[in-house]
């Protein structure tokens, strides 16, 4: 895992595609939630820390990441041009300015963005670049339980989606997108999901008290059933509706609750929920 940061050379026909190994850094542009869950997971996948770099204008999370002993720098400077790859981290908004500071050190760089709604288009033009990846990922990425839908511009080599697929694994799995306009649908799904499942947690605390349950005891019960629910699922190779029948018999308690939320819309409510995800994130990107 230590050596997956090897400046890309355009690959030959017929070349196996493996990064070459090299101890180049991994340059990450803005230290906040997403960066610090990406570095955390390469650390515990076994990347020296101080192949590492950080460019991170705020001196708290500076003492953070130095406490993982990443190296911190406060501004972008020329030792930035040893950097192999740079992954973007900082808020959609803040992209253009942090580009404009950065992206002249990383001339020759991979670049990952993660920020939502960003365009390969704005991307190339802000980085000079056309060696342009964008993942969105989600916030399980923290505990390496996440999914990141990906996507790369054609003249992105395959030795360096390797690289990308090193960096995005210890944050949990990624698929691969033909299409960019396709992120807006991953925004929509897995990006904005987990606060969907918190959402559906939330009902069942509140119901569980409504019965009489203590409060920490209606949580523990929503949040396991959940995520045993979700780990059922990954487990299986049966789609959520095999799994669902075989938990709801007739005239039993399941089927009852299945039968007053379909009466209620609640799946026609969640599509339209993800729909709305979706207009936002294609609003968004034309806003980029
Ligand atoms: N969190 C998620 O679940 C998630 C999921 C998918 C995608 N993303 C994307 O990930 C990106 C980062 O999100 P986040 O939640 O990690 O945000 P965050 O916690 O706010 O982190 C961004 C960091 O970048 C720093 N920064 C600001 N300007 C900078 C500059 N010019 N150069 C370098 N660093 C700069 C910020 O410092 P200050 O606080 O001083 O401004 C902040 O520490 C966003 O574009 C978001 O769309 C996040």
């Amino acid at each position: 895992m230590a050596q997956v940061f090897g400046r890309c050379k355009r690959p030959h026909q017929g070349d196996n595609m493996t990064a070459q190994p090299h101890t180049a850094p991994l340059a990450l542009i803005g230290g906040g939630n997403m960066a610090s869950a990406i570095a955390l997971g390469l650390l515990r996948h076994g990347m020296p820390a101080q192949q590492l770099w950080v460019v991170e204008p705020d001196a708290q999370a500076q003492a953070r990441l130095q406490g993982l002993g990443l190296r911190v720098l406060a501004a972008p400077d020329a030792s930035l041009a040893q950097a192999a790859v740079a992954l973007w981290a900082v808020k959609p908004q803040v992209l253009p300015q942090a580009a404009a500071q950065a992206a002249p050190h990383l001339r020759g760089a991979l670049h990952i963005s993660v920020a939502a709604g960003v365009t390969t288009a704005s991307l190339r033009q802000w980085l000079g670049s056309t060696e342009v990846v964008r993942a969105m990922p989600n916030t399980p990425a923290l505990i390496g339980q996440g999914i990141s839908g990906v996507y790369a511009c054609p003249e992105v080599t395959p030795a360096q989606r390797a690289q990308v697929e090193h960096i995005l694994k210890p944050t949990g799995q990624m698929v691969w997108l033909e299409s960019e306009d396709l992120l807006d649908a991953v925004t929509a799904v897995s990006g904005s999901g987990p606060a969907y499942a918190f959402y559906l947690m939330e009902a069942m605390v509140e119901a569980g008290v409504g019965l009489g349950l203590p409060a920490a005891v209606a949580r523990q019960l929503a949040t396991a059933t959940v995520a045993g629910a979700g780990a059922l699922a990954m487990g299986s190779n049966e789609p959520p509706e095999v799994l669902r029948a075989r938990v709801t018999s007739k005239g039993g308690t399941t089927h009852a609750a299945i039968s007053s939320m379909e009466a209620d819309g609640v799946g026609a409510a969640l599509r339209r929920a993800v729909a709305a995800a979706h207009a936002r994130a294609q609003a968004l990107g034309q806003a980029s």
